[in-house]
């Protein structure tokens, strides 16, 4: 009997966001170890554009047609010979390599590292904006070690890593600072900023002085640094920051820490927990159907963002 089919997206070249294609393809089977689930979200990454534009190709390789996308939000349909029975009906989020894509298919069969329990009460569009940018959040703010009362600057605070460090560094008792676009000042206030900054007008930060700096741009990160107090921390989780990064390292002053994130099954439970207390609130931007994922990798990648792109996956 031929598999079930689904709805994917695929492409067989790397190029514009044109060359993406919502396609039927046989369901994958869930082996030993394994569940299939049936996504019904999926969130854009920066890095999704990235990889699907061919700029990672020394690390992406050459093999075609390729699934697009990290994050996920779904039910579990299934479990692979021998898994738990209990499993199917449950609702999961979770996250792929974000190099090999896949997770806006209608099913994908995953492994226990790449999927937790999704948060209590959150629908799966709001799932699915937070796997990867919640991670790196959580380990961006414990990269800097923040303890309530002190004062951090989170640069980039209105995109999805930047909005979630906002919000847990503001839950952990810091006093938060962001920079963002003008556009988006109101909306950094409201997810954890006590004073927000516009990264057009930087003229009234210089005066600043902060414990931490937490940085999702990864452009001007000596200026910044500049800002910390004696004993201060600075992380950045923009791989543009990588080149300043090594170099603090290598010359007097604070280093800048980079972070990089791997949504496993533990911190995905940590971060459900966040959730689930209140700590974090996902900000979804914009909805998208699959057929129109070429346009949300066109947004992704102005650079501006206010929250979290989402598109819904199947019919
Ligand atoms: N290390 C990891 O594991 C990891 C994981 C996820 C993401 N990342 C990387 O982290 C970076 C941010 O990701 P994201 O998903 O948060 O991106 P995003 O949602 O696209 O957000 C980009 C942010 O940068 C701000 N911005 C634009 N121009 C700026 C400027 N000149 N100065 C300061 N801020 C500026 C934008 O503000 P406005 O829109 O308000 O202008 C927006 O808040 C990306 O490079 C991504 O690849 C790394």
């Amino acid at each position: 009997m031929p598999a079930p089919a689904m709805r994917a997206v695929r492409y067989d070249r790397y190029g514009p966001p044109d060359v993406l294609e919502v396609r039927a393809l046989p369901r994958p089977v869930p082996q030993a170890g394994q569940v299939l689930v049936r996504v019904d979200a999926g969130s854009v990454n920066a890095v999704d554009a990235k990889v699907r534009s061919g700029a990672l190709r020394l690390l992406t390789g050459r093999s075609f047609p390729r699934g697009v996308g990290a994050d996920f939000a779904g039910t579990i349909t299934e479990v692979g010979p021998g898994g738990d029975p209990d499993l199917p009906g449950r609702p999961v989020w979770g996250a792929l390599d974000p190099l090999a894509g896949g997770a806006t298919d209608e099913y994908l069969a995953v492994g226990p590292d790449a999927y937790a329990l999704a948060p209590a009460g959150l629908d799966p569009v709001a799932a699915a904006a937070l796997p990867t940018v919640g991670v790196t959040a959580v380990l961006a703010v414990e990269a800097v070690r923040l303890e309530p009362g002190r004062r951090v600057l989170v640069v980039g605070a209105s995109g999805g890593v930047g909005n979630a460090a906002a919000q847990l560094a503001a839950a952990a008792g810091a006093r938060v600072a962001t920079v963002s676009g003008r556009a988006n000042l109101d909306f950094c206030r409201e997810h954890g900023a006590a004073d927000a900054y516009a990264h057009e007008d930087l003229d009234g930060l210089r005066a600043e002085r902060f414990d931490a700096v937490i940085d999702t741009h990864g452009t001007d990160l000596r200026a910044y640094r500049r800002l910390l107090r004696p004993g201060g921390r600075m992380a950045t989780v923009a791989a543009k920051g990588a080149g300043a990064a090594l170099v603090s390292v290598l010359t007097p002053g604070p280093r800048i820490g980079l972070v990089q994130a791997k949504a496993t099954r533990v911190r995905l439970e940590r971060l459900a927990d966040l959730v689930e207390r209140g700590d974090l609130r996902p900000a979804v931007e914009r909805v998208y159907a699959m057929e129109e994922l070429a346009e949300a990798h066109r947004d992704i990648a102005t650079g501006h963002s206010r929250g979290k792109r989402v598109v819904r996956i199947g019919a």
